[in-house]
């Protein structure tokens, strides 16, 4: 177990910067999740982490030891792919074993730990099996098997689940959970999946571009995102973000949208926004139709209806602006209908026009 600490790290490959001055530690025994969508840098930095890269600036400290230089061999952290790479002339008792044998443990011990890791993830009847007669999901699972049998000080796992169907990976997500907190070795996750971010992360880190957006917990991404690609990117639907301009009256103020203007509602327990132009960012889930309590009533128009089941997305025109509401499976309202939305103050932020940051509220 160790702690993992980027500092400053920058990486170019010819005129690509891939990592710009990134900054991320990653605490002992945490399972801290890398993500953002394609091309962000989410590979390149695992792959600096294991040594598999130099980094163009910057440095990497494991264990509080400073690793530039240290050969990926020697830096006692295991890889799992998103291509298992299991060996398929060899049994999966072999493919556990591989990593023992290469380190000299003794016959005994290597028994022992490949029955233990068997064990632990439910793989003990495929022993004698080859990788061709396993189905994807137990071929990831003896990968990441491959890669606890070695009692390394962190995991780095790159997008392990991409090669699941759905199902499975959603089964093999809370696994890899469980795993990870019985076992309570320092990971870092890379995905380009939100969903599989929020579940399994202690922490999650957000790129953009080479670039660190936030780093928190999930609620945290969620209900505080940094800035706007943030709130676009964690949550689905995305988070709404409504063009306001807020006016400042005596000790309250209105919330101009478009023509419509909405009183602050007083004694709410929420501050106002800063005056001026804002983007006003609410989930689609903590709009209230119909009556309040809360900051409206703001009147839209439902222009699409989409059942999911569990619930349905009203898709609204809010004096040109499009936004999204969730709504009960029951809720009645269709196309064409008017609407009014009262929104929860303490659900409500603010984003600054030019630069997209969050500037509301503060924290
Ligand atoms: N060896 C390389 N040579 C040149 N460019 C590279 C190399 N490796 C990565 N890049 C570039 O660096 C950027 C970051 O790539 P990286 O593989 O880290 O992205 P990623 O976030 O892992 O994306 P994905 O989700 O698609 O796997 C991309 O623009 C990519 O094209
Ligand atoms: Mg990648």
């Amino acid at each position: 177990m160790a702690e993992i600490f980027l500092d400053r790290v920058t990486k170019r490959f010819g005129r690509v910067e891939a990592l710009r001055e990134l900054t991320l530690r990653v605490r002992e025994g945490e399972l801290l999740v890398l993500l953002g969508p394609s091309g962000c840098g989410k590979s390149t930095a695992l792959r600096i982490v294991a040594g598999l890269e130099a980094p163009t600036s910057g440095g990497v400290w494991i264990g509080g030891r400073r690793v530039d230089g240290v050969e990926p061999g020697d830096r006692d952290l295991a890889f799992v792919f998103q291509t298992y790479a299991l060996y398929p002339h060899k049994t999966v008792a072999e493919n556990l074993a591989f990593p023992l044998r290469v380190r000299k443990v003794s016959r005994e011990e290597e028994e022992a730990r490949v029955r233990e890791v068997a064990a632990l993830l439910g793989i003990g009847e495929l022993l004698g099996r080859r990788p061709r007669e396993l189905s994807g999901g137990q071929r990831q699972r003896v990968a990441l098997g491959r890669a606890i049998v070695r009692r390394p000080r962190a995991f780095l796992m790159d997008e392990p689940l991409s090669n699941l169907d759905a199902r499975l990976r959603v089964e093999m997500r809370s696994e890899i959970r469980r795993l990870q907190q019985r076992l309570g070795t320092t990971t870092v996750y890379v995905t380009h999946d939100q969903v599989e971010a929020m579940t399994l992360g202690d922490r999650v880190a957000v790129l953009r571009q080479g670039r660190l957006q936030q780093v928190g917990t999930p609620r945290q991404v969620y209900e505080l995102p940094a800035n706007r690609f943030v709130a676009g990117f964690v949550g689905s639907p995305p988070m709404n973000l409504l063009r306001i301009h807020v006016e400042r009256t005596g000790d309250g103020a209105v919330l101009h949208v478009g023509d419509q203007a909405l009183p602050w509602p007083a004694g709410c327990g929420v501050g106002p926004p800063p005056p001026g132009p804002l983007e006003l960012g609410f989930r689609p889930h903590s709009a209230r139709l119909g009556s309040g309590p809360g900051l409206g009533p703001l009147r839209a128009r439902v222009e699409e209806r989409e059942y999911l089941g569990g619930a349905v997305l009203l898709h609204l025109d809010a004096g040109g602006q499009r936004i999204t509401v969730e709504r009960p499976p029951e809720a009645r309202e269709q196309p064409g209908e008017g609407v009014l939305l009262y929104l929860s103050p303490r659900e409500l932020v603010g984003f600054d026009v030019a630069t997209g940051e969050r500037v509301w509220p503060a924290g």
